[in-house]
């Protein structure tokens, strides 16, 4: 016969060990945190307030209903927080409480909180770990899930939405997830997939582990599912409080402005002669990105998937801009499939948040090949160019070296609203290389260096463009840093809307 008040201090003890000590040691034991100290490491120390300790699972089916098959909070901890201040909501699934399964009760404290994140605009969190629906309560746990999908799409655009995946997360519940604007893994101890590796092998007798097929570096590297892999829980925590450094708070609100030691006017004399004089020589772009922003300090996204391009967050003087770049040293930096959906998504992304977008070309085309054109190059490619056309935010292109075709187009080009359009002196804006046209448009001709070399002289540098207007400037290299933040500054006030739709229809 407690009081209410020795009642409350009881349930209040019991959520915060989940599902009980041993199962704490055995999620110890896998080199994982629990669902509570993950939450402690993401947010400002003391900064946690969380909601629905007491909510309890509802089931009575198989036993659910017995004292010792309830535990207060459910297997999902909720609540609102700050990191370095600013406001942030967040779920962690607990894997101790029936291994972090989702239950009706579960869902509502997700739908709870996704809700409340709305209302005040400020983004959500989702650390996940969990077994799938809770078997136990059936369709019940299936309501649960669309009821995240929902919210999961009304708040796409409006508030960031991040998943964190720090252990199983397999059938429905992948899909909250892959709904969200990033999906970051905590390597080999988080997994993403469908199915399993047992339905796997009676579908399709296929051998796989756990690991190979939804492992992350399965998703960093060959699906594309997943946007980042981190060591561990606490180097994976650690990065989501810098990567929510970057981020508006929702679309309504301007991105976080960091105080800036780097001087906005630096000039980067290496980048004078970062491009090499043979065209077909491949360079670093992430050398030039590292130079240009911030304190070299890039937050890059799908570093190890597509790597033909480079995307990601920086600052420039201190706000954030998403950058994209054609990376010479992959493929020589054409567009593929995978490419042009990453970038396309990454400016997408931007253009919801309001975050300008710096474009670095060296492009030599889209990539050719029987592989390309099955798998639908023309659909895929279209939505980079989708993606670029329709941005409203501030554009500012930097074209290095090669901007040849529809590539050129494609990559922010003045034609699709580009602000600021820059060349540099070794750019060359062309239908194609001169060894290629020379061979269309001379075929038979008897001294082809001549005419390659007439080519070049014509179109292998920035004045076809620049003498159109295309590209705005011919800028020195170094002063690129010192031009841009310029741009930016004027740019702030920039405003543009597009035509008046229910909603576009980007080919998907
Ligand atoms: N519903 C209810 N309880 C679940 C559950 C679920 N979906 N998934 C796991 N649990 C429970 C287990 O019964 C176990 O309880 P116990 O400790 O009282 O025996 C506890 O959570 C831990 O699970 P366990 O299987 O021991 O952990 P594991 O690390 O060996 O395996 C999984 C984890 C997720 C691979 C495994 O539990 C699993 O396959 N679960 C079902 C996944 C699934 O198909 N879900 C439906 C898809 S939507």
């Amino acid at each position: 016969h407690l009081s209410v008040k020795e009642r409350i201090d009881k349930k209040r003890k019991a959520a915060l060990v989940g599902g009980g000590q041993h199962r704490i040691d055995a999620q110890h034991k896998r080199g994982k945190l629990t669902a509570r100290e993950r939450v402690e490491l993401l947010l400002d120390p003391d900064s946690f307030v969380e909601s629905d300790m007491f909510v309890e699972h509802r089931c009575s089916d198989f036993g659910m209903e017995q004292d010792r098959n309830k535990f207060p909070g459910d297997s999902v901890v909720t609540g609102r927080g700050r990191i370095n201040g600013r406001l942030v909501y967040v779920f962690s699934q607990d894997f101790t409480v029936f291994g972090g399964s989702l239950s009706g009760a579960h869902a509502q404290k997700i739908c709870k909180i996704m809700d409340q994140a709305m209302t005040v605009g400020a983004p959500v969190i989702g650390l996940n770990d969990s077994g799938g629906a809770r078997i136990q309560e059936g369709v019940e746990s299936l309501a649960g899930y669309a009821d995240i999908f929902l919210r999961n799409v009304l708040a796409s655009g409006v508030v960031p939405q991040i998943s964190l995946i720090m252990g199983p997360c397999a059938g429905g519940a992948v899909y909250s997830p892959a709904l969200t604007d990033f999906t970051f893994m905590v390597k080999d101890t988080s997994y993403l997939f469908i199915t399993g590796p047992d339905v796997v092998k009676s579908v399709t007798n296929e051998d796989v582990t756990q690991e190979e097929l939804g492992g992350a570096k399965t998703h960093t590297t060959v699906s594309g599912v997943a946007h980042h892999a981190f060591e561990n829980d606490i180097e994976a925590l650690l990065n989501m409080r810098e990567f929510f450094n970057f981020l508006p708070l929702s679309n309504q609100d301007p991105s976080p402005i960091r105080e800036c030691h780097d001087p906005s006017d630096r000039l980067v004399p290496s980048l004078d002669g970062i491009v090499p004089f043979e065209t077909t020589k491949a360079y670093d772009m992430l050398d030039i990105i590292h130079t240009i922003v911030d304190e070299r300090d890039f937050f890059e996204i799908m570093p190890n998937y597509a790597k033909n391009i480079v995307v990601g967050f920086a600052r420039m003087n201190g706000r954030t801009v998403g950058i994209v770049g054609n990376q010479p040293k992959v493929a020589s930096g054409c567009l593929d499939i995978n490419s042009s959906v990453k970038g396309a998504r990454f400016v997408r992304f931007c253009d919801a948040f309001n975050i300008p977008i710096i474009t670095f070309v060296d492009v030599p085309g889209f990539l050719p090949g029987t592989a390309q054109e099955y798998g639908g190059i023309i659909r895929h490619g279209a939505k980079l160019l989708y993606a670029f056309a329709e941005a409203t935010v501030p554009k500012i292109t930097v074209i290095t070296r090669k901007a040849y075709g529809g590539a050129y187009d494609v990559m922010s080009s003045k034609h699709l609203r580009g602000d600021v359009n820059y060349a540099w002196p070794s750019a060359e804006v062309a239908v194609m290389g001169a060894k290629g046209a020379v061979q269309i448009i001379f075929r038979g001709k008897e001294n082809q260096a001549e005419a390659e070399a007439e080519y070049v002289k014509k179109f292998a540098n920035p004045f076809p463009a620049a003498v159109r207007g295309f590209v705005d400037d011919i800028i020195e290299p170094s002063t690129t840093r010192k031009k841009i933040c310029r741009d930016l500054e004027v740019l702030a006030s920039k405003k543009q809307v597009n035509p008046w739709k229910k909603h576009a229809n980007i080919p998907l």
